[in-house]
């Protein structure tokens, strides 16, 4: 029997790997993604050595996380209740995809993951191992384990000499997740949601009020929706998005501290950083207001929401996901162009935008002379044919006032 299991080289992983190793009496397959955590994984490989694992998998899947998951996602803008740019929600159907790919290379029948029976990740991986094979066997440990707390954990991983840093002896201090796009803490001195972080909470901004005095301006190119240079320097998806969490990074921008409805039905607070993602919503949208046709944008904008839910959700392989893409991709033919940007203690602040496909008009819009490219008078007839049904009924909303 062989498992492939989601490993992050961390504590709580390495005790499932153990867990499963004993219960199930199986060979496990570890399987890390470099996802642009910033982690080195080279200690993940030798834990799981330790561990006795014979077949190691580290991919580093950067680029194909930024071109194939995050980018198609920022062509649709999407938010999760308004604030949440989904950097957790969207990485995971690429480990699992992933995952699945390796239990079939290696002939596994059940993968397994880490993650809690409370939260949304949990559903997520499964879903998407599910949408990419109907047959195959998910573990979560988390459910199944007798482990009531921290304690029997520790307790666990020092009878299995599975190496138990000092700091992690007591409880863990809040629960994160990290990769290119973002980075998540959840739990503990996070819980009262009527209490403002701590600093040290935040791992890859600066404070608003520490970022320089003077503005930083750059300029961000667009090819069909996709962010393609920055200050006319052509990068890889993956390289660029590094290269906006710099720019993030430096002058405090991306933090969020928000309240959220999980899939499962309770409320969980988060804090958030996503630099170079929140400087990068700020430029499409400004790109697409000059490249899209009104109607495209607002009927865009109007399935944003369901789209973000999907992704929230875990449905990233499901029909009604691709059908939505479809429509989103559709609208970014011709979204290209240049968008100036000044970066500021925390504020991301739109000053210039311009492109080949531009639907301005400076002669339809100016105040000033525009020599015949519009004539005011038709707008007379535009308003009366508007106003006739509002008429109507204002006439009848009189009849009965009488
Ligand atoms: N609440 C966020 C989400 O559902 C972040 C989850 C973080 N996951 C984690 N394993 N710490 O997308
Ligand atoms: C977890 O429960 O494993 C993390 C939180 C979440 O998935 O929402």
């Amino acid at each position: 029997k062989k498992i492939v299991l989601a490993y992050s080289g961390g504590l709580d992983t390495s005790i499932i790997l153990k867990w499963l190793q004993q219960q199930y009496n199986a060979e496990v397959i570890t399987f890390t993604a470099d996802l642009g955590q910033g982690e080195e994984l080279e200690p993940a490989r030798k834990k799981a050595e330790l561990l006795g694992v014979k077949q190691i998998y580290i991919d580093d899947l950067r680029e194909e996380f930024v071109r194939d998951f995050v980018f198609p996602m920022f062509r649709a803008n999407a938010l999760y209740e308004g604030t949440y740019l989904l950097g957790t929600s969207i990485a995971r159907p690429l480990i699992a995809k992933r995952l699945i790919e390796i239990a079939h290379e290696v002939g596994a029948d059940a993968v397994a993951h880490g993650s809690t029976g409370k939260g949304n990740d949990q559903v997520r991986y499964e879903l998407s191992a599910y949408a990419l094979d109907p047959n195959i066997k998910v573990i979560a440990p988390w459910r199944i384990w007798d482990f009531k707390s921290r304690t029997d954990l520790i307790d666990f991983a020092e009878k299995n000499q599975i190496p138990v840093a000092k700091d992690k002896r007591g409880e863990a201090p809040f629960s994160v997740d990290a990769n290119l796009l973002h980075s998540s803490s959840e739990g503990k001195v996070l819980e009262d949601p009527s209490q403002e972080p701590p600093p040290y909470v935040f791992m890859r901004t600066i404070a608003p009020e520490d970022a320089p005095d003077v503005a930083t301006y750059i300029e961000i190119g667009f090819e069909k929706g996709d962010p393609v240079s920055i200050n006319g320097v052509h990068m890889s998806p993956a390289t660029l998005l590094t290269k906006l969490n710099e720019y993030g990074h430096d002058n405090g921008i991306g933090r969020l501290d928000l309240v959220e409805n999980r899939y499962v039905g309770m409320k969980s607070r988060g804090i958030y950083e996503t630099p170079g993602g929140t400087i990068l919503l700020a430029a499409h949208r400004a790109i697409e207001s000059l490249t899209l046709d009104r109607e495209a944008a607002h009927l865009k904008d109007s399935i944003m929401p369901r789209y973000a839910e999907l992704i929230y959700y875990g449905f990233w392989f499901a029909p009604e996901r691709e059908m939505l893409q479809a429509l989103i991709d559709k609208s970014q033919e011709h979204v290209e162009g240049t968008v100036r940007l000044k970066l500021y203690k925390g504020n991301t602040i739109v000053v210039g935008r311009s492109s080949p496909k531009s639907l301005y008009s400076d002669a339809l819009v100016t105040f000033e002379d525009d020599r015949g490219a519009y004539d005011q008078k038709d707008a007379a007839g535009f308003i009366k044919l508007n106003a006739l049904r509002l008429r109507t009924l204002a006439a009848r909303k009189k009849l009965g006032d009488a």
